[in-house]
């Protein structure tokens, strides 16, 4: 037998000892569940993710129901718009009696305990599905769409939102919506700022289930969205959203951009979340439904994965499914 210095294998031997050294854990806690919702009555599947429905108001009430029944924290409300509510300047966006701001009103009527997550961009309400207003060339006007935002983000707090969640990467926002919250009153509103959201092709189901894929056709938001081959910039990002007063910030996508999860969390400490976007999950789906992957154990390990990292939370489609599965043990 050899002298070893070190049997690492020695604390994996046995249950008992993986369990004592086990550096992290995945909790109902830690999801927070993105929905879709929708103006007709009833439910319709999303054909690219699987298990995926958008909602009517009133179905939306049930899934509020089942994710206080299964502890999760919150859930992130994504619109889709008709066709006939989008527009060149997305007034429909900061519509007081808009579908979002129903929706908030609904859920905090029957579920104050629950926190309700609203989506501030303008992509579900533009007729072209860029996150901003266009100028003459098609490029997205910064302050012009933030003027906007600013009008979006105050109609949900004004309906109850807990935390506004800026997704549209616009240079400035942070701020500006801050401001208008505190002067408006609506000084519990937290912010939670897509701070590094890069342009991904990992959103397409999502573009899908929200109908903005059409709109959108072969543009692409690559002057708004990072790159993603950028780690640096992300952090310069984050610092301009903390120092604009955001509360918590989000990397997305998830998977493929943990190193940079990482580094926000070690760089700022801040509340940090991740988004396991639409491509990820359907991804996950694809694989399971061919029986090539183990569904349950690789979605459970991927979400892990971004606790280890340094995640605060994750956003994901699975957040139902992964909290009955944390509950089966
Ligand atoms: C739009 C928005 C997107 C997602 C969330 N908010 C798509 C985009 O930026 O085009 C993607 C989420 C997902 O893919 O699950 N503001």
């Amino acid at each position: 037998m050899n002298r070893l210095p070190h049997r690492p294998r020695r604390m994996r031997r046995d249950d008992f000892s993986r369990r004592l050294m086990r550096e992290h854990v995945l909790t109902a806690n830690d999801l927070i569940w993105p929905v879709f919702v929708h103006e007709p009555a009833g439910r319709v599947a999303v054909p690219s993710m699987p298990g995926v429905e958008r909602v009517s108001v009133d179905e939306l009430l049930r899934l509020a129901e089942e994710a206080c029944e299964l502890r999760i924290p919150a859930l992130a409300l994504f619109p889709v718009t008709a066709p006939e509510a989008k527009s060149l300047d997305a007034a429909a966006a900061f519509d007081p009696d808009g579908l979002v701001q129903r929706a908030v009103r609904a859920l905090k009527a029957r579920f104050p305990e629950l926190g309700v997550i609203t989506d501030v961009a303008l992509d579900p309400y533009t007729a072209h599905g860029q996150d901003g207003l266009l100028d003459d060339s098609g490029y997205v006007l910064n302050d012009a769409t933030v003027e906007v935002l600013v009008k979006q983000a105050l109609s949900h707090a004004e309906a109850g939102a807990d935390v506004v969640a800026p997704s549209d990467m616009m240079d400035g926002r942070i701020g500006a919506i801050r401001d208008a919250l505190e002067d408006a009153g609506h000084i519990h509103t937290r912010i939670l700022a897509y701070a590094a959201k890069y342009a991904s092709a990992f959103y397409g189901p999502f573009r899908d289930a929200v109908g903005s894929a059409g709109a959108l056709g072969k543009a692409d938001k690559t002057t708004y969205q990072m790159d993603p081959a950028n780690g640096d910039e992300a952090l310069r990002e984050v610092q301009h959203d903390l120092d604009e007063g955001a509360d918590m910030v989000m990397v997305k996508p998830g998977l493929p951009y943990l190193d940079v999860v990482r580094r926000v969390k070690d760089a700022f400490g801040v509340p940090t979340f991740a988004y396991q976007v639409s491509g990820e999950y359907a991804m996950l789906k694809a694989a399971a439904g061919h029986g090539w992957l183990d569904e349950r154990a690789c979605a459970l390990e991927a979400l892990l994965a971004f606790k280890r990292a340094g995640a605060d939370g994750v956003l994901t489609y699975y957040a139902p499914q992964a909290a009955r599965w944390l509950r089966e043990g």
